[in-house]
Protein backbone atom coordinates (compact mmCIF):
# COMPACT_ATOMS: atom_id res chain seq x y z
CA UNK A 1 0.00 0.00 0.00
CA UNK A 2 1.15 3.64 -0.90
CA UNK A 3 0.99 5.72 1.53
CA UNK A 4 0.01 9.68 0.48
CA UNK A 5 -0.02 12.67 2.29
CA UNK A 6 -1.17 15.93 1.10
CA UNK A 7 0.53 19.41 1.77
CA UNK A 8 -3.03 22.27 1.48
CA UNK A 9 -6.39 21.62 1.94
CA UNK A 10 -7.50 24.13 -0.65
CA UNK A 11 -8.97 23.90 -4.22
CA UNK A 12 -6.28 21.19 -4.98
CA UNK A 13 -5.48 19.52 -2.35
CA UNK A 14 -8.96 19.10 -0.52
CA UNK A 15 -9.92 17.45 -4.11
CA UNK A 16 -7.27 15.32 -4.23
CA UNK A 17 -7.45 13.98 -0.38
CA UNK A 18 -11.28 13.45 -0.83
CA UNK A 19 -10.03 11.36 -4.30
CA UNK A 20 -7.75 8.90 -2.43
CA UNK A 21 -9.88 9.08 0.80
CA UNK A 22 -12.56 7.84 -1.13
CA UNK A 23 -10.85 4.89 -2.59
CA UNK A 24 -10.37 5.94 -5.93
CA UNK A 25 -6.59 4.69 -6.47
CA UNK A 26 -6.06 1.03 -5.50
CA UNK A 27 -2.93 0.57 -3.44
CA UNK A 28 -3.35 4.00 -2.61
CA UNK A 29 -4.29 5.27 0.98
CA UNK A 30 -4.41 8.88 2.53
CA UNK A 31 -2.09 8.85 5.77
CA UNK A 32 -2.13 12.45 6.82
CA UNK A 33 -2.91 16.09 5.47
CA UNK A 34 -0.79 18.73 6.50
CA UNK A 35 -2.24 22.36 6.67
CA UNK A 36 -0.38 25.99 7.42
CA UNK A 37 -2.34 25.29 11.10
CA UNK A 38 -3.91 22.93 13.52
CA UNK A 39 -7.35 24.44 13.00
CA UNK A 40 -10.80 23.10 13.29
CA UNK A 41 -11.51 22.77 9.89
CA UNK A 42 -8.11 20.76 9.15
CA UNK A 43 -8.90 18.63 11.97
CA UNK A 44 -12.79 18.30 10.58
CA UNK A 45 -11.44 16.96 7.08
CA UNK A 46 -8.86 14.35 8.55
CA UNK A 47 -12.07 12.67 10.87
CA UNK A 48 -14.04 13.49 7.26
CA UNK A 49 -11.21 11.44 5.55
CA UNK A 50 -10.57 8.84 8.18
CA UNK A 51 -6.68 10.30 8.40
CA UNK A 52 -3.95 11.98 10.56
CA UNK A 53 -3.74 15.99 10.00
CA UNK A 54 -0.25 17.95 11.13
CA UNK A 55 0.57 21.49 10.93
CA UNK A 56 4.21 20.78 10.19
CA UNK A 57 4.32 18.85 6.56
CA UNK A 58 7.57 17.65 7.46
CA UNK A 59 6.48 15.16 9.02
CA UNK A 60 4.67 14.23 6.69
CA UNK A 61 7.15 10.75 6.07
CA UNK A 62 6.81 9.59 10.11
CA UNK A 63 3.12 9.72 9.70
CA UNK A 64 3.36 6.95 7.12
CA UNK A 65 3.60 8.85 3.67
CA UNK A 66 5.60 7.52 1.23
CA UNK A 67 4.48 9.63 -1.58
CA UNK A 68 3.89 13.50 -0.32
CA UNK A 69 1.52 15.61 -2.80
CA UNK A 70 2.82 19.75 -2.43
CA UNK A 71 -0.44 21.78 -3.04
CA UNK A 72 0.19 24.91 -1.12
CA UNK A 73 2.06 27.32 -3.00
CA UNK A 74 5.63 27.68 -4.63
CA UNK A 75 6.72 28.97 -1.25
CA UNK A 76 5.62 25.71 0.39
CA UNK A 77 7.33 24.20 -2.36
CA UNK A 78 10.25 25.29 -2.12
CA UNK A 79 10.67 25.06 1.87
CA UNK A 80 9.22 21.41 1.73
CA UNK A 81 10.55 19.77 -0.79
CA UNK A 82 13.73 19.31 -0.35
CA UNK A 83 13.87 18.03 3.14
CA UNK A 84 10.59 15.44 1.87
CA UNK A 85 12.84 13.86 -0.36
CA UNK A 86 15.50 13.98 2.03
CA UNK A 87 13.26 12.14 4.67
CA UNK A 88 12.72 9.02 2.12
CA UNK A 89 9.01 10.56 0.60
CA UNK A 90 8.62 10.80 -3.35
CA UNK A 91 6.88 14.52 -4.35
CA UNK A 92 4.38 15.30 -6.32
CA UNK A 93 4.94 19.04 -7.00
CA UNK A 94 1.68 21.55 -8.67
CA UNK A 95 3.37 24.73 -7.61
CA UNK A 96 5.80 24.22 -10.73
CA UNK A 97 6.31 28.18 -10.90
CA UNK A 98 8.79 27.38 -7.74
CA UNK A 99 10.62 25.71 -11.11
CA UNK A 100 11.59 29.00 -12.54
CA UNK A 101 14.57 28.93 -10.14
CA UNK A 102 17.43 27.35 -11.57
CA UNK A 103 19.44 26.17 -8.67
CA UNK A 104 16.08 24.93 -6.73
CA UNK A 105 15.78 22.64 -9.83
CA UNK A 106 19.44 21.38 -10.15
CA UNK A 107 19.25 20.98 -6.16
CA UNK A 108 15.71 18.81 -6.30
CA UNK A 109 17.32 16.64 -8.56
CA UNK A 110 20.45 16.35 -6.52
CA UNK A 111 18.71 15.72 -3.50
CA UNK A 112 16.46 13.01 -4.94
CA UNK A 113 19.36 11.49 -6.62
CA UNK A 114 20.70 10.96 -3.60
CA UNK A 115 17.94 9.68 -1.61
CA UNK A 116 16.73 7.56 -4.70
CA UNK A 117 13.55 9.29 -4.57
CA UNK A 118 11.39 11.14 -7.60
CA UNK A 119 9.83 14.46 -7.78
CA UNK A 120 6.57 14.12 -10.15
CA UNK A 121 5.80 17.31 -11.80
CA UNK A 122 1.74 16.47 -12.96
CA UNK A 123 0.32 17.90 -16.47
CA UNK A 124 -1.95 20.00 -14.62
CA UNK A 125 -4.29 22.47 -16.46
CA UNK A 126 -2.84 21.34 -19.81
CA UNK A 127 -2.16 18.25 -22.25
CA UNK A 128 0.41 17.69 -24.85
CA UNK A 129 3.84 17.34 -22.17
CA UNK A 130 4.22 14.19 -23.48
CA UNK A 131 4.14 14.98 -27.11
CA UNK A 132 6.95 18.02 -26.21
CA UNK A 133 9.15 15.74 -24.41
CA UNK A 134 9.31 13.40 -27.17
CA UNK A 135 10.02 16.08 -29.62
CA UNK A 136 12.27 17.28 -27.38
CA UNK A 137 14.28 13.88 -28.68
CA UNK A 138 14.60 15.91 -31.99
CA UNK A 139 14.89 20.12 -31.90
CA UNK A 140 12.39 22.46 -30.60
CA UNK A 141 12.21 25.60 -32.16
CA UNK A 142 9.66 27.21 -29.98
CA UNK A 143 6.91 26.87 -27.39
CA UNK A 144 4.47 29.33 -27.23
CA UNK A 145 1.62 28.92 -24.45
CA UNK A 146 -1.58 31.52 -24.84
CA UNK A 147 -3.66 31.25 -21.31
CA UNK A 148 -7.29 33.20 -21.50
CA UNK A 149 -9.02 33.62 -18.08
CA UNK A 150 -12.08 35.11 -16.69
CA UNK A 151 -10.39 38.69 -15.13
CA UNK A 152 -11.58 37.47 -11.91
CA UNK A 153 -9.02 34.40 -11.76
CA UNK A 154 -6.24 37.46 -12.50
CA UNK A 155 -7.25 39.43 -9.16
CA UNK A 156 -4.16 40.65 -7.56
CA UNK A 157 -1.54 39.22 -9.71
CA UNK A 158 1.40 41.42 -9.16
CA UNK A 159 1.77 42.70 -12.03
CA UNK A 160 -1.52 43.95 -12.71
CA UNK A 161 -1.45 45.58 -9.17
CA UNK A 162 1.52 46.44 -9.61
CA UNK A 163 1.14 48.50 -13.65
CA UNK A 164 -2.84 49.92 -11.69
CA UNK A 165 -4.46 47.57 -14.51
CA UNK A 166 -8.21 47.29 -13.32
CA UNK A 167 -10.47 44.89 -14.67
CA UNK A 168 -13.21 44.91 -13.16
CA UNK A 169 -15.04 46.43 -16.02
CA UNK A 170 -13.48 44.89 -18.83
CA UNK A 171 -16.15 44.40 -21.70
CA UNK A 172 -14.06 42.85 -24.36
CA UNK A 173 -10.56 40.52 -23.77
CA UNK A 174 -7.56 42.14 -23.25
CA UNK A 175 -3.91 41.18 -23.84
CA UNK A 176 -2.29 41.68 -20.01
CA UNK A 177 0.57 40.03 -20.39
CA UNK A 178 2.75 38.70 -23.24
CA UNK A 179 6.81 37.74 -22.60
CA UNK A 180 8.86 34.54 -21.95
CA UNK A 181 8.61 32.51 -18.79
CA UNK A 182 10.98 33.69 -16.43
CA UNK A 183 9.74 37.56 -17.12
CA UNK A 184 6.07 36.22 -16.13
CA UNK A 185 7.11 34.58 -12.62
CA UNK A 186 7.12 37.57 -10.73
CA UNK A 187 3.59 39.26 -12.27
CA UNK A 188 1.40 36.25 -12.45
CA UNK A 189 2.55 33.56 -9.36
CA UNK A 190 -0.19 31.81 -9.29
CA UNK A 191 -1.37 31.44 -13.44
CA UNK A 192 2.01 30.46 -14.76
CA UNK A 193 2.22 26.80 -13.68
CA UNK A 194 1.54 25.92 -16.70
CA UNK A 195 4.55 27.76 -18.27
CA UNK A 196 6.59 26.90 -16.01
CA UNK A 197 5.94 22.68 -16.13
CA UNK A 198 7.05 23.44 -20.14
CA UNK A 199 9.51 25.50 -19.42
CA UNK A 200 10.68 22.47 -17.05
CA UNK A 201 9.95 20.04 -19.75
CA UNK A 202 12.61 22.06 -22.52
CA UNK A 203 14.89 23.09 -19.34
CA UNK A 204 14.64 26.65 -20.21
CA UNK A 205 12.27 29.18 -18.85
CA UNK A 206 13.57 32.07 -21.36
CA UNK A 207 12.24 29.93 -24.07
CA UNK A 208 8.50 29.39 -23.26
CA UNK A 209 6.69 32.24 -24.99
CA UNK A 210 3.87 33.51 -22.38
CA UNK A 211 0.61 35.44 -23.53
CA UNK A 212 -1.98 36.02 -20.83
CA UNK A 213 -5.56 37.23 -21.68
CA UNK A 214 -8.41 38.86 -19.42
CA UNK A 215 -11.27 38.13 -21.18
CA UNK A 216 -15.01 38.95 -19.57
CA UNK A 217 -16.37 36.64 -21.61
CA UNK A 218 -14.68 33.44 -20.55
CA UNK A 219 -17.03 30.69 -18.84
CA UNK A 220 -13.97 28.54 -18.97
CA UNK A 221 -9.63 28.52 -18.33
CA UNK A 222 -8.29 28.22 -21.74
CA UNK A 223 -4.17 27.25 -23.08
CA UNK A 224 -3.36 27.34 -26.12
CA UNK A 225 0.04 25.18 -26.53
CA UNK A 226 1.64 25.74 -29.67
CA UNK A 227 5.10 24.23 -30.36
CA UNK A 228 7.34 23.92 -33.44
CA UNK A 229 10.10 21.43 -33.47
CA UNK A 230 12.33 19.31 -36.39
CA UNK A 231 10.00 16.41 -35.67
CA UNK A 232 6.76 18.77 -36.41
CA UNK A 233 4.18 21.03 -35.07
CA UNK A 234 1.66 20.42 -32.06
CA UNK A 235 -1.04 22.58 -31.10
CA UNK A 236 -2.87 21.80 -27.85
CA UNK A 237 -6.17 23.57 -27.00
CA UNK A 238 -7.53 23.21 -23.73
CA UNK A 239 -10.95 24.37 -21.82
CA UNK A 240 -10.97 24.03 -18.53
CA UNK A 241 -13.24 24.09 -15.93
CA UNK A 242 -12.01 26.46 -12.88
CA UNK A 243 -12.21 24.44 -9.70
CA UNK A 244 -15.54 24.99 -7.56
CA UNK A 245 -13.65 27.45 -4.92
CA UNK A 246 -10.44 28.81 -6.48
CA UNK A 247 -11.08 30.18 -9.73
CA UNK A 248 -7.14 30.28 -10.34
CA UNK A 249 -6.91 26.75 -10.37
CA UNK A 250 -8.64 24.27 -13.26
CA UNK A 251 -10.46 21.15 -11.73
CA UNK A 252 -8.17 19.11 -14.02
CA UNK A 253 -5.08 20.36 -11.86
CA UNK A 254 -6.43 18.27 -9.32
CA UNK A 255 -7.46 15.60 -11.54
CA UNK A 256 -4.37 15.41 -12.82
CA UNK A 257 -2.44 14.70 -9.47
CA UNK A 258 -5.04 11.91 -8.99
CA UNK A 259 -3.86 10.69 -12.31
CA UNK A 260 0.13 10.91 -11.48
CA UNK A 261 -0.66 8.86 -8.30
CA UNK A 262 -2.40 6.50 -9.80
CA UNK A 263 0.53 6.09 -12.36
CA UNK A 264 3.25 5.43 -9.06
CA UNK A 265 0.55 2.60 -8.52
CA UNK A 266 0.21 1.20 -11.69
CA UNK A 267 2.43 -1.64 -13.59
CA UNK A 268 1.23 0.47 -16.94
CA UNK A 269 3.24 3.51 -17.49
CA UNK A 270 0.88 5.56 -20.63
CA UNK A 271 2.62 8.16 -22.41
N1 LIG B 1 0.50 22.58 -12.03
C1 LIG B 1 -0.62 23.18 -12.43
O1 LIG B 1 -1.01 23.14 -13.59
C2 LIG B 1 -1.43 23.94 -11.41
C3 LIG B 1 -2.77 24.27 -11.68
C4 LIG B 1 -3.49 24.95 -10.72
C5 LIG B 1 -2.90 25.34 -9.52
N2 LIG B 1 -1.58 25.05 -9.31
C6 LIG B 1 -0.91 25.45 -8.06
O2 LIG B 1 -1.22 24.53 -7.04
C7 LIG B 1 -1.17 25.19 -5.78
C8 LIG B 1 -2.48 24.94 -5.02
O3 LIG B 1 -3.54 25.53 -5.75
P1 LIG B 1 -4.98 25.72 -5.05
O4 LIG B 1 -5.90 26.20 -6.10
O5 LIG B 1 -5.33 24.53 -4.26
O6 LIG B 1 -4.66 26.93 -4.03
P2 LIG B 1 -5.53 27.34 -2.76
O7 LIG B 1 -5.13 28.74 -2.44
O8 LIG B 1 -6.96 27.03 -2.97
O9 LIG B 1 -4.99 26.37 -1.60
C9 LIG B 1 -3.69 26.43 -1.08
C10 LIG B 1 -3.76 25.84 0.33
O10 LIG B 1 -2.43 25.66 0.82
C11 LIG B 1 -2.38 26.09 2.17
N3 LIG B 1 -1.00 26.44 2.51
C12 LIG B 1 -0.30 27.52 2.11
N4 LIG B 1 0.94 27.47 2.61
C13 LIG B 1 1.02 26.34 3.36
C14 LIG B 1 2.03 25.73 4.14
N5 LIG B 1 3.22 26.31 4.26
N6 LIG B 1 1.77 24.56 4.76
C15 LIG B 1 0.57 23.97 4.62
N7 LIG B 1 -0.45 24.50 3.89
C16 LIG B 1 -0.22 25.67 3.28
C17 LIG B 1 -3.34 27.29 2.22
O11 LIG B 1 -3.74 27.55 3.53
C18 LIG B 1 -4.47 26.76 1.32
O12 LIG B 1 -5.36 25.96 2.06
C19 LIG B 1 -0.92 26.67 -6.08
O13 LIG B 1 0.47 26.95 -5.96
C20 LIG B 1 -1.34 26.80 -7.53
O14 LIG B 1 -0.67 27.87 -8.17
C21 LIG B 1 -0.86 24.33 -10.20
Amino acid sequence: MIGVGVIGTGALGSSIARSLAGGQVPGVELTAIAGRSRSHRLDALAREWECQATADPLSLADLGANVVVEAAGAEAAREYALPLLGAGCDVVLMSTGALADADFVARLKQVATAASRRIYLPSGSIAGVDGLLSAMESEVHSVRVTTRKHPNALVGAPHLVESATDLSKLDAPLVVFEGNAREAVAGFPSNLNVALTLATAIGDADRVQVRIIADPAATFTSHRIEVSAASGQMTVEMSNLPSATNPRSSWLAALSAVATIRRIASPLWIG
